[in-house]
């Protein structure tokens, strides 16, 4: 085994100068950070962006850009300059506040600007996850009655708008206008770098990402102004972020991790963001955190794991004794991870519990805590959470049921676009507890251990999935009688997708019709929600009344084959 030297200390932790465990915590604590809290003005691109110029860090590098074969940077004046231009397009174009405005483009500077030059007037954006195929992004623009989307060339034919009658505009980032009403860098290139700000309420609308549970297409989760509380918080205590931190978050901001803690909680708390263009590949991965001198690192476990298969003989050829932090979300964490990253890095990965809905961390190994492999940590000052059995009442320690959270907090999500009630099945027991729809169990220390999902939501490499989006797709290939759609688990992903289906007569379970099926689902939907098994059966499980799939069943006679 290679010897590693200790990765540089960045002092004491934010948190450990700042709180002590046990002492009560008040968000109000927090107000004070934010320019709003002396001039009343509120808006998120203002704190992200502005506040930082006018404070003269303008010349601090906000937004470090790699693939394997460009880099470029921004200042966080140059940011500034630029989300200006963009804003003044948008508005020239007729974008207001309140309206949504999609952003459908790949891990790129541009993403961040387009975003917060939205925000900026006050319109409320709607990232989509860059793999989204034409169903995916028409179900998200119709269920909003999306006016604007900005998005790039090469995505463009995945935007059908014979069948979003609602869009209006649609804004490309490149100079050629193959399809499109307005270039924005074009037109970007000649507007005023100088622009107003729209102030709006905290609790006005800032983000929109469409989430799936169980049932029914994805929700339309909307959040407010007033997440910058929590996520600058969470950003300073959870994710230890300091002045001289580079901090990489490898997620998509079509993805909440992506928005909240790839845009949103690093800008606020001023350093330098990492955006990394490539797809994934170890050496690339190693070499961006080498050659940007990352110090805080924020992935997912099939990443991680990814990472792991690759061998130590890859890691040990990158130079990463920057990394002085590392953290992950997004789907159980297995102890083994958290081994590798002390025997290879000397850092132990600290996890994060969090959902679309919640808007922010709320469960965490802070930095100065100790680390129980196998939890996810304690809720982070200012949260209390429980366990809940059917009826509401709360669990012992050991006891696994519903992991329920005290509402509220500051990022809870504002609404559920359209859908009260989808809202309300959030606190089924009443207004006191959210409830996760996660299954968990707390020790006798306050830690919380997952123990998986009460609904049918899929979690494949932290990406959540819901099997009636995939079901529906499926349904719609004429060879396909009827589905079910399961997570298998899976060691690397976590879980996969897979489908049983039921064929119509005349149709054979070949080999290439399954892969027939498979790719139909990857062209309407995206790669990830493709099933990546298929299995033919001649009958799906169903309940007696209403003739429903029971995935329950499928999932139980799945487990049962593997052995
Ligand atoms: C799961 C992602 C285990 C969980 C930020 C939750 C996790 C869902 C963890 C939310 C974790 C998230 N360990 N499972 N640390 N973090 N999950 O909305 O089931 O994409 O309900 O938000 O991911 O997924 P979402």
């Amino acid at each position: 085994m290679t010897t590693r030297t200790l990765p540089p200390k960045c002092g004491a932790y934010n948190v450990a100068e700042e709180w002590m465990e046990g002492e009560p915590f008040s968000w109000e604590r927090v107000h004070p950070v934010f320019s709003w809290y002396q001039t009343g003005n509120v808006n998120m691109a203002y704190e992200c962006v502005d506040r930082h110029v006018e404070e003269g860090k303008g010349d601090k590098i906000a937004l470090h850009y790699f693939t394997e074969s460009e880099e470029e940077t921004y200042t966080y004046k140059e940011l500034q300059q630029e989300v200006n231009r963009w804003s003044n397009v948008l508005k020239a174009h007729g974008v207001k506040k309140g309206d949504f405005v999609f952003v459908f483009l790949p891990k790129h500077p541009y993403c961040h600007i387009a975003m917060l030059a939205a925000i900026k007037i006050g319109a409320v954006v709607g990232p989509l996850f860059e793999a989204f195929m034409e169903e995916a992004v028409k179900d998200r623009i119709n269920d909003c009655d999306g006016e604007y989307l900005i998005t790039d060339l090469k995505f463009l034919d995945r935007v059908n708008r014979d069948e979003i009658p609602s869009l209006k505009t649609v804004f490309t980032t490149d100079f050629e206008l193959a399809g499109s009403d307005v270039s924005i860098t074009k037109e970007a290139a000649e507007a005023d770098d100088t622009a107003d700000t729209v102030w709006v309420d905290l609790d006005d609308g800032l983000n929109i990402h469409y989430t799936s549970g169980s049932t029914g297409k994805p929700k339309g989760i909307i959040h407010a102004h007033r997440n910058m509380i929590q996520q600058y918080q969470t950003g300073r205590w959870v994710l230890d972020l300091k002045e001289g931190d580079v901090y990489w978050c490898t997620a998509h901001p079509g993805w909440v991790t992506g928005t909240v803690y790839g845009v949103f909680a690093p800008l606020l708390n001023g350093v330098t963001t990492v955006i990394h263009g490539s797809r994934f590949s170890a050496k690339s991965w190693y070499q961006v955190l080498e050659q940007a001198k990352v110090s805080v690192w924020y992935s997912a476990p099939t990443a991680y794991r990814m990472l792991m298969a690759e061998g130590d003989k890859t890691l040990n050829k990158y130079n990463l004794y920057s990394l002085r932090h590392i953290l992950s979300v997004g789907e159980p964490l297995n102890p083994e991870v958290i081994h590798w990253g002390e025997r290879t890095l000397n850092l132990r990965i600290h996890d994060t519990w969090w959902m679309t809905e919640t808007g922010a961390q709320l469960v965490a190994n802070l930095p100065t805590r100790t680390i129980k492999p196998g939890s996810m940590g304690r809720p982070i000052p200012g949260i209390e959470v429980a366990v809940l059995d059917d009826n509401g009442e709360i669990l012992p320690a050991g006891k696994t049921g519903h992991l329920a959270i005290k509402s509220s907090w500051p990022s809870l999500m504002k609404e559920v676009w359209k859908n009260q009630e989808k809202f309300n099945s959030y606190f089924p027991y009443g207004p006191e507890w959210y409830i996760a729809g996660d299954l968990a169990y707390l020790d006798e220390d306050g830690y919380v251990f997952f123990q998986g999902r009460s609904d049918d939501m899929i979690n494949s490499s932290g990406e959540r999935i819901g099997p009636f989006e995939v079901e529906s797709k499926l349904i719609e290939h004429e060879a396909v009688k009827e589905v079910g759609v399961i997570g298998k688990p899976d060691p690397v992903r976590g879980e996969i997708v897979k489908a049983f289906i039921a064929l119509n007569p005349g149709y054979d379970g070949s080999e290439e019709l399954l892969e027939e099926i498979r790719l139909f689902v990857r062209k309407g939907l995206a790669a990830h929600v493709a099933p990546k098994e298929i299995e033919v059966v001649e009958e799906l499980p169903k309940t007696q009344i209403s003739g429903k799939v029971l995935r329950r069943e499928l999932k139980k006679r799945d487990t049962e084959k593997a052995g």
